[in-house]
């Protein structure tokens, strides 16, 4: 089993959903923390409820990681305040909503940055560090949107894909090391994602604290693999691999229709998510 107690874990995307409530469950697992996000008052304040209610230490590190040097300044950021990171949990994500050719072109670009560049930028240099050490993890979120086209999030989908891939490969060349590598694939759960579309959630989707427990529950038992959020995720995602890719585009495609993500705009209905 992989120990939380005393170890030291840096969280990408923690000011909101999924990242905070990992955050806040590694805190309550004993982890002492570095909290990477733009929001830098939302951070100050997790932290220090963190450290009230667990008594960990909880370091704060506000960084846009769409910037190209991000990584390398994170990497000098923690060095200056000597920090070492036993588990990165690269959890930052985004992702453009509706018809590809009909809604602006810069979000997509943005989504594989974060959800790709960065994520392979400070998996490498905090990476290199681990395996040098000869111990460490590295916890990637990806989403059940990796295992299929998705058409009117086909951006997104397809660094989700990018993300299980680059995973699963990374897990297997570490293979025999102490350096151990998952990547989590929730579905449908109760965050902000949405919040710059007129995108809308569909009923039953997951809460973020049940997403960030059983993540780390699959982490800690070795898992190469976590699907923490609903049940039949697992059984969706296993379904793509079986089914012809034109097949599940189509069957994907329809879910997201009926989700009206053929039509969305900018305007913010309600808050609300699925990635
Ligand atoms: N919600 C879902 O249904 C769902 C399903 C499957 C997978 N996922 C994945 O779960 C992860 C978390 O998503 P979420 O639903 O919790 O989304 P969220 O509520 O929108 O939170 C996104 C987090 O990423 C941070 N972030 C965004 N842009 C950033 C940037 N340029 N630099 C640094 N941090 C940045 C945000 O912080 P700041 O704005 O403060 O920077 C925030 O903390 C993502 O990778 C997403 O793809 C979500």
């Amino acid at each position: 089993m992989f120990e939380y107690e005393g170890i030291t874990t840096l969280v990408t995307g923690a000011s909101k959903g999924i990242g905070e409530a990992l955050a806040v469950e590694l805190a309550r697992r004993g982890s002492h923390l570095v909290l990477v996000a733009r929001s830098e008052k939302a951070l100050e304040e997790l932290a220090a409820r963190l450290r009230s209610e667990h008594g960990v230490r909880v370091e704060v590190l506000s960084a846009d990681l769409l910037a190209t040097d991000a990584a390398e300044r994170i990497e000098a950021d923690l060095e200056a305040r000597g920090l070492q990171v036993d588990l990165l949990v690269n959890n930052a994500g985004m992702g453009a909503v509706g018809p590809f050719l009909s809604r602006p072109f810069e979000p997509n670009v943005r989504s594989i940055q974060l959800n790709v560049v960065a994520l392979m930028a400070l998996t490498h240099r905090l990476g290199t560090a681990m395996l040098a050490r000869g111990r460490g993890g590295i916890l990637n979120v990806a989403s059940v949107a990796a295992f299929q086209p998705m058409p009117f999030q086909a951006s997104y989908a397809a660094s989700k894909s990018f993300v299980l891939s680059f995973t699963e490969a990374l897990a297997e060349e570490l293979r025999g090391t102490d350096v151990r590598v998952m990547a989590a694939h929730p579905g449908a759960t109760d965050t902000g994602f949405f919040d710059a579309s007129s995108a809308e959630m569909h009923a039953g989707a997951a809460t973020p604290e049940k997403v960030a427990a059983r993540t780390l529950d699959d982490f800690a038992r070795g898992r190469s693999i976590s699907f923490p959020g609903n049940r039949s995720d697992r059984a969706l995602a296993f379904v793509s691999r079986l089914l012809p890719r034109a097949r599940t585009a189509r069957i994907a495609g329809d879910f997201n229709r009926r989700a009206g993500f053929h039509q969305v705009s900018d305007a913010k209905a309600i808050p609300a998510s699925t990635g």
